[in-house]
């Protein structure tokens, strides 16, 4: 056995470049954050481009791309950027999403299958589109990180949504299958699954008395994520600290589905 690495080493990103889409908002707004800190060349992609600006002002490893998931034209031109940059694309990070209506009986079977196209599609195309290109030698494993939800393990009714829901369960069958077809290659794909974290998305349930207090009520550690809550299992899916774990589901839930 090798001499343990320093931490620093281990979870270091330097030298790696990292694709987030939906980064102009929330946890993606974070994870893109999260890897250029940790020293990757990061492509943050969205539709609001001005909020990329933003963020890339913040740090100059950030670059924003204006990108719409669901289109799939934009979906290439996303890959194509990062490789012409930087040539190489060594994580992915499948983070945009879009939320559909709560009661199945409002949803269209139309409505349905634009957020799958957004939630499922794109992550399952984006993560072709990086894993088919040659690895080089020696060059570090490939990391596809997709983002699910608890929502995509357990129901938690009343609130959910039907298209959401199996959009976050379909990302984690998507995982397996693609860790089992592209692990003979070296590229790892897993899954985070996050609970309950207070965004743009969550906005109206942590607004609701009644429904941040149920949170409360059901996770284990009687309170919602903080979005830092997120970094370290982000950091080590992303680097070589996990680069023997491969078609996982990482839950940071703070203990809701260990009911
Ligand atoms: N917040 C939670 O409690 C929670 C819990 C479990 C899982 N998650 C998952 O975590 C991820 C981030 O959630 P969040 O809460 O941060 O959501 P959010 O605040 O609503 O942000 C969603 C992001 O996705 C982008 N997006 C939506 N549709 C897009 C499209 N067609 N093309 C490109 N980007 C698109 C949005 O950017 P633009 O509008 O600028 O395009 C935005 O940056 C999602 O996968 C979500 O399902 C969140």
């Amino acid at each position: 056995m090798n001499a343990p690495r320093p931490a620093a080493e281990l979870f270091s990103l330097r030298g790696r470049t990292a694709l987030v889409t939906g980064a102009s908002a929330g946890l993606g707004a974070r994870f893109a954050a999260v890897l250029a800190q940790a020293g990757a060349t990061v492509f943050a992609a969205a539709r609001r481009l001005d909020r990329l600006k933003e963020l890339a002002d913040s740090d100059p490893r950030i670059h924003p791309v204006a990108c719409d998931v669901s289109q799939e034209a934009d979906r290439t031109r996303l890959v194509d950027t990062a490789r012409a940059a930087t040539g190489r694309v060594d994580i992915l990070v499948n983070n945009a999403a879009a939320s559909g209506e709560t009661r199945a009986e409002d949803e269209s079977p139309d409505a349905f299958a634009e957020v799958l196209g957004v939630n499922l599609t794109a992550p399952f195309h984006l993560a072709r589109l990086v894993a088919e290109a040659p690895t080089e030698d020696g060059a570090p494993g490939r990391s596809v990180i997709n983002i699910s939800s608890i929502l995509g393990l357990v129901t938690a009714a009343p609130l959910g949504g039907a298209s959401y829901s199996a959009s976050k369960a379909g990302l984690i069958g998507l995982t397996r299958e693609l860790a089992g077809q592209w692990g003979p290659g070296g590229t790892r794909v897993n899954a985070l699954a996050p609970g309950w974290f207070r965004t743009e998305m969550t906005a109206d349930l942590f607004a609701d008395e009644r429904s941040s207090r149920w949170v409360e009520r059901n996770t284990l550690l009687r309170r919602g994520g903080e979005g830092q809550e997120l970094d370290g299992a982000l950091l080590f899916l992303a680097s070589d600290a996990s680069s023997y774990c491969t078609g996982q589901i990482l839950t940071v839930d703070g203990g809701w589905t260990a009911r």
